[in-house]
């Protein structure tokens, strides 16, 4: 592993490279563990997608050797699509429930994941409700991030706004971005089967995380990862945004995501 600090005009990024995404997975799963062995009431934001899951793999794998407790820890998902049911493989809540809840000792009602089947009219409160979930839980401890193609962190899209906005946008109801369903279709067996909608945390409670790990690997994530390590700050590219933040932010990265940042 090489380990270095990134520094651009506007921050200096810790930045971890891994000779395979294995390897930074199991880096990332012993920060976590490390946390809730000091920690054992650690409020932790999680994330979905392919990126993450060889974590969670590891995080089972400890706690069935006995090194980690999760009874009294509270998670925290990025998102989930609108609508979907929790019993669709395709959701968020069935994703976490089938790759960690299941195999680890949290109780259910200390998983929190945005609710797919809230009625429309409800959807709005129902965003506002759980960033207050997280808020009176004391914040979170640490936020998990996968990183989209293009740039998006959690369901947080690229769009034309300030700096000081896009770091400021409260859980809510999203439109999603045409990459980040193009990138969904083979899950969904199609892109008319993709949900236009989502639930998202905001980049407001994932800026206010306490320490962000953000794992990107292989080639098609290099150009979002220069731009969001090399370019300033910017709303078009919401990953960008944790410069503001970059003290808190580890990027773990393997080597083909990590390619733009030597050239
Ligand atoms: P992936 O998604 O892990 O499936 O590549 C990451 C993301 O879109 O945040």
């Amino acid at each position: 592993m090489s380990q270095f600090r990134f520094i651009n005009s506007s921050a200096a990024s810790e930045v971890r490279i891994y000779r395979n995404s294995g390897d930074a997975c199991k880096a990332a799963a012993e920060l976590i563990v490390e946390l809730v062995q000091k920690k054992n009431d650690a409020r932790l934001g999680l994330a979905t997608g392919s990126t993450p899951i060889p974590v969670y793999q590891e995080l089972v794998r400890q706690h069935q050797a006995g090194s980690v407790a999760f009874s009294q820890v509270q998670t925290f998902n990025l998102d989930e699509y609108y609508p979907i049911s929790p019993l669709s493989d395709q959701s968020y809540r069935w994703f976490m429930n089938h790759h960690l809840f299941k195999h680890i000792n949290i109780p259910a009602n200390q998983t929190h994941v945005l609710d797919g089947t809230v009625p429309a009219s409800f959807a709005d409160q129902h965003a506002v409700d759980f960033e207050s979930w997280i808020h009176q839980a004391g914040g979170l401890d640490l936020q998990l991030l996968g990183i989209g193609r293009n740039g998006h962190i959690g369901f947080n899209e690229p769009f034309e706004a300030s700096v000081e906005s896009a770091c400021n946008l409260p859980t809510r109801l999203v439109e999603l971005h045409p990459v980040t369903r193009a990138d969904a279709a083979p899950a969904f067996g199609g892109l008319e089967n993709v949900p236009t909608h989502a639930l998202t945390v905001g980049t407001r409670a994932i800026l206010n995380a306490r320490r962000i790990l953000i794992l990107a690997f292989g080639a098609n994530k290099a150009d979002a990862v220069k731009a969001s390590l090399t370019g300033p700050p910017v709303s078009t590219v919401p990953a960008s945004l944790l410069q503001m933040r970059a003290d808190r932010v580890v990027w773990m990265l393997d080597e083909a995501a990590a390619a733009g940042l030597n050239s």
